[in-house]
């Protein structure tokens, strides 16, 4: 590695100094806490150059303060399509607003957190970025747009913001406390070797994933049912992992081999083929198999594609069609990709091409406390046909059809720190789950019967028919006998003439909801974002506006405020 230039540091300036330096401020808006622990990681790296930042969370950050900033780092996540995580509504609302102020003495930088699988790829971080530009502030550097891992990314960054703050003002730094920053080797991809020693205890994460035995598959949905959902059960028995209800167990999916020979095929290369990935060399199969994403097509693979298929001037049509590249990329693959476009590539080529492949979160459906040293998850297999080609989900097909009992998945948790449940034990919670958004919602329950907690537990779940959709049915009843589930409200859609959803049923118990919310209630929505999270909100807003007999400033308000103070929480995808 690189000397570094410790010695070459200035005289330190008088300790007087540092009332000249701007005050350097780090504002995070996270949905499930990795904002919060990339701003972490951006303030560790700025109190190792002498400075002290104050780290702020936009939850609770008075959109007046904005105007005072001098030296701003903005650190926000993106949810699903384009959405502000909920901490950061309320800023961001104000800062695209007309009301937003001018900031001509502001220097900023953002960094985004998103998730390349969506088109709105760190859409929110690009909104702070723009529109701080366009109030006039000074960008300190690019956006650094993260997809999905963000550790050693994100401490790159930290490192050249730093730097060019460094330059721009004089440091309050004494000579030998300033810490050299550590090397970091800047290398794309997620293939990266380590950068810093592992920690004591062993951490998994998707460098070093545990191996998980499956203990149990059964499918949930009867007979003819229209949705095939699973529950699985994995071991934890020797990995010290912990998790607590609310949080995520990351899987890592391997491709089928169907469609790793249907890409194979369409792209006319051999097996064998060897390729370089990083560091480490593989066999085509394997490289495909495991680390290369082919079940679906982001924009930026489409960008290389494009890059080394000019004879399809088609393809920077498509790239240039910025509204019609997500019907383009809805429900293609990589083998549909190389059929339509084809062109020569090695295998190298073609791996240079694709994403890594991505391991995907999967709401933990279990309990510790009820089951020690397993982790129980509630899958539903995604399957479809496009392009005249059935498609499976990459994981949820892995799950479904490749994990046999026996078999060990790699696995990880990923803490949400604030999907929940409430500190206190005798808070009442409401629970939206309906598909397999339940799934939290078994863990809170078996949680809350195995601490004893005397707070009432009210389930709403949804899906279409009672007789072959009615998840984890028995546990409910058994839960509602004991009294560890006080009251369950069910919506099966499709078992009627007319649509019957979980917000139906809100609205049917409004007394009974704001009563609750009034006395303090904690409420939880889990499952589909788009439509589902959203028509629950737009509920919620009715029977608090209809309860408290005020308008829909009010209601809307009150919502704003159970969100702040954390009351109102969704963990939505
Ligand atoms: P549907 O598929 O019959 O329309 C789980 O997927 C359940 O959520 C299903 O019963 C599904 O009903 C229902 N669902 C679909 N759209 C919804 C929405 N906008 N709000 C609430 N539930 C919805």
């Amino acid at each position: 590695g690189a000397t570094a230039p410790v010695a070459a540091v200035a005289p330190a300036p008088a300790v007087a100094e540092a009332a000249a330096v701007s005050r350097l401020t780090i504002l995070f808006g996270s949905q499930t806490g990795n904002s919060k622990k990339a701003a972490g990681l951006v303030a560790e790296a700025a109190r190792r150059r002498g400075l002290q930042p104050q780290v702020r969370d936009m939850n609770d950050y008075p959109t007046k303060d904005l105007k005072t900033e001098q030296l701003l780092l903005v650190v926000v996540s993106t949810q699903g399509e384009g959405d502000p995580p909920i901490a950061a509504e309320e800023l961001h609302q104000f800062l695209l607003s007309s009301r937003a102020p001018k900031l001509p003495d502001l220097q900023y930088a953002v960094l985004a957190l998103g998730d390349k699988s969506y088109l709105q790829f760190c859409q929110t971080g690009f909104e702070f970025d723009q529109r701080l530009a366009e109030l006039g502030g000074r960008r300190l550097a690019e956006r650094l747009d993260c997809d999905i891992t963000f550790e050693d990314e994100t401490r790159q960054w930290a490192e050249q913001v730093l730097s060019r703050i460094a330059e721009l003002q004089p440091t309050p730094v004494a000579a030998g406390v300033a810490v050299a920053a550590p090397v970091v080797a800047v290398v794309g991809g997620s293939y990266a070797p380590e950068v810093a020693p592992l920690p004591a205890a062993v951490e998994y994460n998707a460098r070093n994933p545990f191996g998980a035995e499956l203990l149990e598959k059964i499918q949930l949905n009867g007979r003819g049912s229209t949705k095939e959902t699973y529950h699985l059960e994995f071991s934890l028995a020797d990995s010290g992992l912990t998790y607590e209800p609310g949080d995520a167990l990351m899987v890592q999916p391997r491709n089928r081999p169907a469609l790793v020979q249907e890409v194979l095929q369409a792209a006319r290369l051999s097996e064998a083929a060897p390729v370089r990935l990083e560091a480490e060399e593989l066999d085509l199969t394997t490289a495909l198999t495991e680390r290369l994403e082919l079940s679906v097509i982001t924009r930026d693979v489409l960008e290389r594609y494009a890059a080394v298929a000019p004879q399809h001037p088609r393809l920077r049509e498509i790239l240039a069609d910025t509204a019609g590249l997500g019907t383009y990329l809805y429900g293609r693959d990589v083998a549909d990709l190389l059929t339509e476009f084809p062109v020569e590539l090695s295998g190298q080529q073609l791996a240079a091409v694709l994403r890594p492949l991505p391991a995907r979160a999967y709401s933990i459906a279990s309990s510790l406390l009820a089951h020690p040293e397993e982790v129980h998850l509630t899958v539903g297999a995604v399957r479809y046909e496009t392009h005249g080609r059935a498609k499976h989900g990459a994981c949820s097909g892995y799950q479904a059809d490749h994990l046999n009992l026996g078999d060990t998945a790699r696995v990880w948790v990923d803490r949400n720190e604030y999907f929940k449940l409430p500190q206190d034990a005798t808070t009442d919670i409401i629970m939206v789950g309906p598909g397999t958004g339940v799934a939290p919602f078994r863990a809170f329950v078996e949680e809350r019967a195995e601490t004893g907690a005397t707070g009432r537990n009210w389930l709403l779940f949804g899906n279409p028919h009672f007789t072959t959709d009615f998840l984890y049915q028995t546990e409910w009843q058994q839960h509602l006998k004991r009294g560890t589930l006080n009251r369950l409200d069910v919506a099966f859609s499709r078992d009627q003439t007319q649509k019957l959803y979980v917000q139906h049923r809100l609205l049917e118990q409004s007394r009974r909801v704001y009563e609750q919310l009034e006395n303090g209630a904690y409420f939880y929505v889990c499952g589909d974002k788009s439509r589902m999270a959203h028509d629950v909100q737009q509920a919620l807003r009715q029977i608090i506006q209809q309860e408290s007999g005020h308008d829909a400033d009010y209601a809307a308000e009150y919502l704003r405020q159970l969100k702040k103070s954390r009351r109102f929480l969704e963990d939505v995808y």
